[in-house]
């Protein structure tokens, strides 16, 4: 096997790396870059890779761009585990790690894959790129196609995108394109015009995106000592997130990088949870959801373009997916806040919420070790933090008036 191949995940058809490619050219199922995990570190020996300081890049020759191409970056990953014992004091589990990937350059996660993605676009000679979004990829994307000098075309579904993501989007400078539809119907019409407009594809059908995506894991044995968690919460919408993370633990462990592979458990918001029914429903295939509906619109996704990978990703685990209220979400989202000084978008709570759902109907044991993936910051969606918490109150500028204030609040 060469150090890595871009392949089919069920016929198996070896593709070219060096041209843009998203779907298999015989079956037209995913494709998924595999590297060798014999000769995978013939570049690097371990001790060096551990020198390194922790980001996105520390783990270059995992990731499958030229050795010569420079990386577009903003020093993305490297974000915190955060050992958070005041909600696990609260919810009585002694090991609950919240891996806060709120803190990337644009706020979200999508940053590990879009700083891996674009590099590729700049080597494969692109010089336009696109994707549809619920919001944080074309946040993300409109940054590094700034940062790379590329055109960056993004869509989006009307009025369903949040504020901060949309004014990310704008400032880069991306054309944005708000579609009558919602996010699956744009992510056809992306799929369907790219070729013919002469654009790179960055949503996370695009191989590449995931392999950024996938240093998350990589991180977290790290950050515990080459060890892997027992549990993996984690938000599902379109899917590459998840399975990009199974990837990672599963590479690293070959690797010899970490001890143990996490099982994964998959949260999906009930109104938008085509992935999660699969599982409860124990059916092969899956059944769109027309109109998905949830708070958290980042997860707000209804046939997921990724789902075999993360259905198969998850299975493989040994873990399983399941849903969570709106309510739970927006409860979660506001422990998080106070509890811990982690403030998530929606669907950067979902995990929790799945977690503490899962700790109250004991199928999550109080001494497990669990890592909880936080995918977006909260200041994405103000309007959603402003709704759930109590205004500011006015007084006059006076000692007293203040003093009333603060006696009434005790
Ligand atoms: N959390 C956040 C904050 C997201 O923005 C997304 C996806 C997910 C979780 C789910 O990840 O799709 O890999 O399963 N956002 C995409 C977007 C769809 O367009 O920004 P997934």
């Amino acid at each position: 096997m060469a150090y890595f191949e871009m392949v089919c995940i069920e016929c198996g058809k070896a593709h070219d790396m060096s041209r843009p490619a998203y779907a298999c050219a015989s079956c037209g199922n995913l494709l998924e870059i595999r590297l060798d995990p014999r000769t995978a570190l013939d570049r690097v020996s371990k001790s060096d890779m551990r020198k390194r300081a922790l980001s996105v890049w520390k783990y270059r020759e995992l990731i499958p761009v030229g050795v010569s191409s420079p990386p577009i970056s903003m020093f993305e990953g490297g974000t915190p585990l955060i050992h958070c014992t005041r909600l696990g004091s609260e919810y009585g589990l002694k090991h609950l790690y919240v891996k806060f990937d709120g803190t990337n350059p644009t706020g979200s996660f999508k940053d590990r894959g879009m700083t891996v993605g674009i590099t590729k676009a700049k080597e494969l000679g692109m010089k336009r790129v696109t994707c549809a979004s619920t919001g944080n990829t074309s946040a993300s994307l409109a940054a590094y196609a700034g940062r790379a000098g590329l055109e960056c075309v993004v869509l989006i579904p009307e009025g369903q995108v949040a504020l901060g993501k949309l004014a990310q989007a704008m400032m880069h400078g991306a054309t944005v394109v708000s579609i009558k539809g919602n996010f699956d119907q744009a992510l056809d019409v992306v799929m369907k015009s790219s070729e013919k407009l002469g654009m790179y594809v960055l949503n996370s059908v695009n191989p590449f995106r995931i392999e950024g995506q996938k240093t998350a894991a990589y991180e977290i044995c790290d950050q515990l000592d080459g060890t892997s968690p027992e549990f993996l919460y984690i938000p599902v919408g379109n899917g590459g997130n998840s399975a990009a993370y199974w990837k990672g633990f599963a590479e690293f462990e070959a690797l010899g990088l970490t001890s143990g592979l996490p099982m994964i458990r998959g949260i999906q918001a009930e109104g938008a949870a085509p992935i999660a029914k699969m599982f409860s429903s124990g059916t092969q295939t899956l059944e769109p959801v027309n109109r998905p509906d949830t708070v958290a619109t980042a997860i707000r996704i209804g046939n997921p373009a990724n789902w075999k990978k993360t259905v198969r990703a998850i299975k493989e685990s040994g873990g399983k997916a399941s849903t969570v209220s709106d309510q739970e979400i927006l409860s979660a989202q506001k422990s998080l806040a106070k509890l811990e000084g982690i403030f998530a978008e929606p669907a950067g709570a979902a995990a929790l919420a799945g977690i503490l759902k899962d700790l109250e109907d004991g199928a999550l044991d109080a001494s497990s070790h669990v890592v909880c993936i936080s995918t977006g910051h909260g200041l994405k969606d103000p309007d959603i933090a402003v709704s759930q918490s109590s205004k500011p109150r006015t007084i006059e500028p006076t000692i007293d008036a203040l003093s009333a204030l603060l006696e009434g609040v005790r």
